[in-house]
């Protein structure tokens, strides 16, 4: 029977269910290596107090270290008893060193060396994301400054509206990826503060240097209350809306690839890398990449919202609630990584239809341009709006494109309509007439891939 960390004042034994329910070994290994980093640094600040002497201090630093290799090499031998990632190494600490491994934990609470620890994996882990999240931006603007040419429809409600330029429903996306890009950098910013030295919930009765802690693990700051430092898991809260959002516009943006990727569509194919077929049908080709980004968003959300329930009912400090912080932690994470990688690659090697998209473009997509083009002769819209709008029901009635309307039709409609009047049929017109901040002309376009780009070049 392994000796329990906590276990002074027990008599009796853990039910063995207890003990497979309370562990959490086995997600937050994860955590080792963070786990040994901050005890290495907490040793020094010990020194600093002199409750280890300088050889206490290289001894459990160099054991440390070699507990971290075993973790390494994966040959972290785990025994029963071993609660979680902090008692297993303080466990395996005392097997290499010896008794001294017991001064290692003076003034410190696991409550204070989880959320350190949670706090230094999460910022690793999230510069990683980010660094992912950059790359699916560049495939963005990659693809936008070669496809940026490319006209189609864009659509609200589903229903052709006006035509746009493929690019510049790419860089939608890229704005929205900006965005996440930037609350995730905010956020690894309020994580990146030291728990450390907080103790149990009262503080550190030793009087280490939080300073120095913050410092030696690469702080910013030190969370200035105790009670705070232990209890708070918003930087885990934030994280896991950050994936939500993230996973949100992951998951639009695979819409709209699944739709066009359809036969009805057939704007863009998936390189076959990114498909799978069927175990019956032998002709299909289907997206599953998308669908995955699409389906995953779910269950990140669930993480999320799971956690805040959770969270919402814990009272001041630890409480065992808390230990359901990590698994959506990890998953969430896990998650975003492969998403973030995937979508980008499926992005860089779509092949787009052009014709199929200018085949889409109709006539009553230029309805508005139509209506504008009498704005233009000083015709208030509103009224415009009307008259365009009984051009296309009398195209309609006719069994006619609305570009194929004669002149003398458009007149009986408004007399201000002119043998200029078909210059309006023109897709490239339409878009280029958009040449406004954030309109779909060329121009417009090209300022918003610069614009991310200069940002990508800097983030
Ligand atoms: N395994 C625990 C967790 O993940 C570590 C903290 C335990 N602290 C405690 N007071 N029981 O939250």
């Amino acid at each position: 029977e392994p000796k329990k960390l906590w276990g002074g004042r027990f008599s009796g034994k853990t039910d063995p269910l207890m003990e497979a329910f309370n562990e959490s070994i086995h997600f937050d290994r994860r955590m080792y290596d963070a786990d040994i980093t901050g005890s290495q640094a907490y040793v020094k600040a010990l020194h600093q107090q002199a409750i280890l002497t300088k050889d206490e201090q290289d001894i459990l630093i160099r054991g440390l270290e070699l507990v971290r290799q075993e973790w390494k090499d994966n040959k972290f031998q785990l025994k029963p008893g071993d609660e979680d990632i902090h008692t297993a190494n303080e466990r395996r600490l005392g097997e290499l060193v010896g008794p001294v491994a017991g001064k290692l934990h003076t003034g410190r609470s696991r409550n204070d060396q989880v959320a350190t620890d949670m706090r230094l994996w999460l910022r690793e882990e999230g510069r990683r994301l980010l660094g992912f999240l950059c790359e699916l931006i560049q495939s963005i603007t990659t693809r936008a400054q070669s496809d940026i040419d490319i006209l189609m429809p864009g659509y609200t409600h589903l229903q052709r509206a006006q035509p746009i330029r493929w690019s510049h429903l790419l860089m939608s996306y890229a704005f929205w990826f900006k965005d996440d890009a930037e609350r995730l950098t905010q956020l690894l910013a309020r994580t990146n503060r030291l728990p450390l030295g907080s103790g149990a919930l009262a503080g550190n009765p030793f009087r280490v240097s939080r300073s120095f802690l913050a410092k030696e693990l690469g702080f910013d700051s030190v969370l200035p209350n105790s009670l705070f430092g232990v209890s708070d898991r918003d930087f885990v809260a934030e994280f896991l809306n950050w994936g939500t959002m993230t996973m949100m516009h992951i998951s639009r943006l695979a819409e709209d690839l699944i739709l066009y990727s359809s036969a009805e569509f057939g704007f863009v194919t998936l390189a076959d890398a990114y498909t799978t077929g069927s175990s019956l049908m032998p002709q299909k080709k289907n997206p599953d990449s998308l669908e995955l980004l699409r389906g995953k968003a779910g269950r990140v959300f669930g993480g999320m919202a799971g956690f805040l329930m959770s969270y919402k009912g814990v009272p001041s400090t630890y409480n065992k609630d808390l230990q359901e912080d990590k698994e959506p932690m990890f998953d969430v994470a896990d998650t975003l990584s492969g998403s973030l990688q995937i979508a980008a690659a499926v992005i860089l090697t779509l092949t787009v239809h052009k014709n199929k998209m200018q085949a889409a473009l109709t006539d009553d997509m230029l309805a508005t341009d139509l209506a504008d083009y009498l704005v233009r002769k000083g015709v208030p819209f509103r009224e415009t709006h009307h008259i365009s709008g009984s051009a296309v029901r009398l195209a309609e009635q006719k069994g006619c494109q609305l570009s194929h309307l004669s002149l003398t039709e458009l007149k009986s409609l408004h007399p201000s309509f002119d043998a200029d009047v078909a210059d309006v049929w023109n897709f490239e017109r339409s878009v280029e007439h958009r040449a406004s901040i954030g309109g779909t002309s060329k121009a417009t376009v090209q300022q918003q891939i610069d614009q991310v780009n200069t940002w990508l070049r800097g983030a």
